[in-house]
């Protein structure tokens, strides 16, 4: 790994055991991403996207392999370790925003700073006001997330996860519940997150939205296509 890397996965492999089924989600992964870098990744359904964004994220930890996460060796965490880092290092977008109903635009931006030490209240409000002018929303601050439309509650969840700074944004499939104008403008703002310095690695069935990162990274069966086998 470089010393520019926040991402590196060496040999990662992660199989899902359901009584007797065993599933091989990734046969030995290895990804780097660099600091600033815009990452797509694109594959067939089922081909282990989610689970390797999932292990990127640490919502899931690999069954072997290495992970390094902004000069950590997180896969040798504990549980409790991992939970901190991931509050620190990194920022999720989901398909389905997964914000929270009966809590309005502002605190569910807020919501990622409520159990950060050392920050103040009125710190995290202006900070929560700060992220929502970048991607547009402070006028909807008030509202509740059934109140917005899908592009605007994207946005809303790209400032949630912009949040806290963290050393890479993972979005999986961020326009896969939106048509294509609103779709488009969540790509541009990620495009704009982007030219802004933040690290990026994006889950997306769109080549268009591909084509737009540094790099594309392509998936077959639980594995990484190596470059110059693509076309
Ligand atoms: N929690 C789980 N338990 C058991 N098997 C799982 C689990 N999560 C994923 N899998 C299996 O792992 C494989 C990869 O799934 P994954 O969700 O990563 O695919 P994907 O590339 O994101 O697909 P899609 O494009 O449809 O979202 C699939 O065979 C899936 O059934
Ligand atoms: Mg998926």
């Amino acid at each position: 790994m470089n010393s520019s890397s926040i991402i590196a996965l060496r040999g990662v492999t992660k199989i899902f055991q359901i009584d007797d089924i065993e599933t091989h989600a990734l046969s030995s992964v290895d990804l780097q991403i660099d600091k600033g870098e815009f990452v797509s990744i694109t594959g067939p359904s089922g081909c282990g996207k989610s689970t390797l964004m999932s292990i990127l994220g640490l919502l899931d930890s690999a069954t072997s392999g290495l992970y390094t996460l902004n000069g950590t060796r997180v896969d040798l965490l504990t549980d409790s370790a991992r939970a901190k880092v991931r509050s620190h290092e990194v920022g999720f977008v989901f398909q389905a925003f997964n914000l929270i109903g009966d809590l309005t635009i502002l605190e569910n931006v807020e919501l990622p700073l409520a159990y950060r030490e050392g920050i103040s209240r009125a710190e995290r409000r202006d900070r929560a006001i700060e992220v929502l002018e970048r991607v547009g929303m402070t006028h909807r601050a008030k509202h509740f997330p059934a109140q917005l439309s899908g592009g605007q509650q994207q946005r809303v969840a790209l400032a949630r996860a912009l949040i806290g700074q963290p050393a890479i944004l993972l979005a999986d499939e961020p326009t896969g519940n939106l048509d294509s104008k609103n779709g488009e403008s969540v790509m541009q703002l990620l495009c704009e997150v982007h030219s802004t310095g933040s690290t990026i690695c994006m889950v997306t069935h769109d080549p268009r939205y591909a084509a737009l990162a540094d790099r594309q990274v392509f998936m077959f069966d639980g594995a990484v296509v190596p470059s110059g086998c693509t076309s």
